[in-house]
């Protein structure tokens, strides 16, 4: 495995392994890796014959300086992981890389990244399209590998990637949990001990809220259903439920007869979880 600090010597790799003949898939990353990036890379792995990674802590896409700081870092340990499951090529810039003085494109899809988590965190889908579009112009990838867990995120780009006419296909792949359930995410290791043991509650309320959607509910039951879950559980506080089509995240406000996204998000303390479920009753 080989590395990258700047766009030419990124490039340089890339056109290597397009003088092969070979594909390349990308799976772009803010590091700090867990179970569920690595997925990523064995998906990527299984539908192109090089995998590139790219580790860059986007400010484009927090909305406070704070969070940003706050934001874990390890680079040996993901280097080493990287290497260990086979990628061929990882990008790490610099932020003055990515964003260089002068800047002033921006890349914004302009309904989908302002509703649903987008109203929550307003600029972050934009800052998250922004700095993919700049990563796939770089690498110019075949197939590019994102998680279902960030499943708004992952429409945002679908949507980037057909109305700009990029020549990449993306795929989702499924949350990767822990044993108890909680969808893994560089956020766990930030909960207090208290609260990352009452965590599962997400996945257990979108659990029962699949099971309901299966068996007919309505959209104000289910509601109901998972704010009570939520509710019953006195270290989380429900800060977004969301019932919406699931390729184009309209609400859903008459009877659920498609495939439908439920998206939760839930604050212990300052750490914001989400997770989501896709069901189709
Ligand atoms: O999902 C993430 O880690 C980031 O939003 C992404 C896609 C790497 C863009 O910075």
């Amino acid at each position: 495995m080989n590395t990258s600090r700047t766009i030419a010597d990124c490039r340089g790799a890339v056109a290597t392994f397009r003088k092969a003949g070979e594909t390349v898939a990308m799976v772009p990353t803010m590091g700090f890796l867990h179970d569920g990036h690595m997925s990523l890379v064995a998906l990527a792995k299984s539908h192109a014959d090089r995998v590139v990674v790219s580790i860059f802590v986007n400010p484009a896409q927090f909305g406070e300086a704070a969070d940003l700081d706050a934001y874990p870092r390890d680079e040996a340990r993901d280097l080493g992981m990287l290497s260990a499951a086979g990628v061929d090529h990882v990008f790490l810039p610099e932020t003055a890389t990515m964003y260089p003085p002068g800047d002033e494109t921006i890349v914004e899809t302009t309904r989908l990244a302002n509703i649903l988590h987008g109203q929550v965190r307003p600029g972050h889908f934009r800052g998250v399209t922004t700095v993919v579009a700049r990563l796939f112009n770089i690498v110019q990838p075949d197939i590019a590998c994102f998680g279902e867990k960030d499943y708004q995120q992952l429409q945002v780009i679908k949507r980037m990637v057909a109305d700009l006419h990029m020549p990449v296909r993306i795929f989702g792949g499924p949350t990767v949990r822990e044993p108890d359930g909680l969808a893994m995410s560089s956020r766990n290791v930030r909960l207090a001990p208290a609260d990352r043991r009452a965590a599962p509650v997400l996945s257990r309320a979108l659990d029962a809220a699949a099971d309901a959607t299966r068996a007919g509910i309505s959209v104000p039951a289910l509601r109901d259903l998972i704010t009570a879950m939520i509710a019953a559980e006195p270290r989380a506080t429900l800060q977004g439920l969301d019932i919406v089509a699931a390729e184009t995240l309209h609400p859903i406000t008459g009877p659920l007869d498609g495939p439908t996204a439920i998206m939760l998000s839930v604050a212990f303390g300052d750490i914001l979880l989400i997770d989501q479920r896709v069901v189709t009753p």
